[in-house]
């Protein structure tokens, strides 16, 4: 062990006097133009005005409004939800993050994004699955220039064979030495390595997060790619994107070889979600959950990189995955009395050339049953005058749907923060965000939240008991249709 830790400390010594005569390196790289990766973009947070400190992924740019990147990237804050995508940016056609010259450079914000089913988000652990869709605010990336252009997608299926010639890019660190106080460089780095065989790469990783079906590997001496670079372009030599960073071993480009581990883009499944439509917005049910009722199913939104917009069909299920009508393009399902008492959910369907994706509604209201009989006869009740009809007019009827951003504690003090989304057509808009903090010992809180920023709310507590607590958040909207389950969540007190 200490012969491991001696040898790794004279490799450090004599890289660090090797790169101080050239410009500040990726491990082992070099600095390239954005001209060289044009598809190459910095992913930010977008309340941050520095791209250089707000950048913490890359992505690569599929079309204008479609960006690619690395699952994990979704959960910066590591809460185990994805941030939501209109708190991060793109940036584009940069090479300096630190410039302040800002042209070519674009900066978009990102509308909405979604990790690719089988990522398991919750832990963000290294995984099969490491990737995400972003659909940047249309109109998107300008792909006029020659420093912002789309990657040339690898085939469904058309794996790269080991040894084979790749390059990574990013602005990822430069270094895993703890004494390094910046490891972070302002340059865009590129650095050329190696394709590994499954099982060589396996070997590295016993018992580990390694999946050959849906992970490439690539390294080579002294050469690799680092945190910060995640989500960004594995390349052939030739241009085609094959890869995405994903993860590796702690220390980058360690000494005994261990490869860098990339989302492998010709693997079928992957192939076909990175180029399916993306749901920028969900379906949402309207109507009445009552016996004899209509449902409607309000189609959501879709981005495709298809022409022409996708075909949508619709099919209706209980909320726990009992189907009621299968796939038709009719929107509506009426409901009857074998109805009562369930919750029913509609899955809008998209499909174009370039695949097919779906997007569930959030569940109806428990279905009202028929009237029950009455148990004795009675004296015929004459039947009401009826009420003449208001003329219809449409409400909304859908409740907003809350879901956390972050929890943030120290000191005792807690910021709590929310997206609320209303829902309905039309949208009445949200009312009031209340939030409930409910330490394991002490006292119970609600305060209402502020509106920070369109569709986020905060709320503060101080003095809250050490340990553990839940926070939960209730919201109502101006047509007063209340959050059906009110969102939870569990935080640590310190
Ligand atoms: N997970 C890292 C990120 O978020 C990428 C790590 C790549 N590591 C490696 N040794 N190649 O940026």
């Amino acid at each position: 062990m200490a012969c491991l830790v001696v040898a790794a400390a004279l490799v450090a010594a004599s890289s660090a006097s090797a790169s101080a005569a050239v410009s500040p390196r990726i491990i082992g790289g070099e600095a390239i133009p954005i001209t060289d990766a044009p598809w190459q973009v910095a992913i930010v947070k977008h309340s941050t005005a520095s791209a250089y400190y707000g950048q913490f992924c890359g992505g690569v740019i599929v079309d204008a409004r479609r960006i690619i990147t690395a699952a994990h990237c979704l959960d910066a804050n590591g809460d185990g939800l994805a941030d939501p995508g209109i708190t991060r940016d793109v940036v584009a056609g940069m090479t300096d993050l630190t410039s302040s010259a800002g042209l070519p450079a674009q900066r978009v914000q990102i509308e909405a994004w979604a990790a690719m089913p089988g990522f398991d988000l919750a832990s963000n652990a290294p995984g099969p699955h490491d990737a995400a869709v972003a659909t940047l605010e249309a109109p998107g990336l300008d792909l006029s220039g020659p420093e912002v252009q789309p990657a040339a997608l690898v085939g469904a299926g058309e794996l790269t064979p080991s040894g084979t010639s790749v390059s990574v890019s990013g602005w990822g660190a430069t270094t895993t030495d703890p004494n390094n106080p910046n490891p972070y460089p302002d340059v865009l780095q590129a650095v050329v390595i190696k394709t590994v065989s499954d099982p060589d790469c396996a070997s590295y990783f016993p018992g580990g997060p390694f999946d050959p079906a849906t992970m490439l590997c690539a390294i080579a001496p002294g050469k690799d790619s680092c945190s910060g670079d995640s989500g960004g372009p594995l390349n052939l030599l030739d241009g085609t994107l094959i890869g995405l960073v994903s993860w590796g071993p702690q220390e980058c480009a360690a000494a005994d070889g261990s490869p860098g581990v990339y989302t492998e883009l010709a693997e079928p499944s992957i192939a076909a979600f990175i180029r399916a439509p993306q749901s920028i917005a969900a379906p949402v049910l309207t109507g009445t959950a009552k016996s004899g009722a209509q449902l409607t199913c309000q189609p959501g939104s879709w981005a495709s990189i298809a022409a022409g917009s996708p075909s949508i069909d619709f099919s209706f299920a209980t909320s726990e995955g009992v189907a009621l009508r299968d796939w038709s393009p009719d929107a509506t399902y009426t409901l009857s009395d074998a109805d009562a008492g369930r919750h029913v959910v509609c899955t809008e369907r998209a499909r174009d050339a370039s695949g097919e994706a779906t997007s569930t509604s959030a569940a109806s209201a428990a279905v009202v049953g028929p009237p029950a009989p009455a148990a004795v006869t009675s004296t015929p009740t004459p039947a009401p005058t009826p009420t003449p009809k208001p003329a219809t007019k449409p409400v909304d009827n859908v409740a907003p749907r809350t879901t956390f951003i972050s929890i943030r504690c120290r000191a005792r003090r807690c910021v709590v923060r929310v997206r609320v989304a209303d829902r309905g057509t039309p949208v009445s808009g949200v009312k009031t965000v209340r939030i409930t903090a409910l330490p394991t010992r002490g006292a119970v809180r609600t305060v209402t939240a502020r509106r920070i920023a369109a569709g986020i709310y905060q709320a503060r507590f101080s003095r809250v008991a050490r340990g553990s607590a839940w926070f939960t958040v209730a919201t109502r909207d101006i047509a007063g249709n209340r959050s059906a389950q009110p969102a939870i969540r569990h935080a640590r007190v310190r």
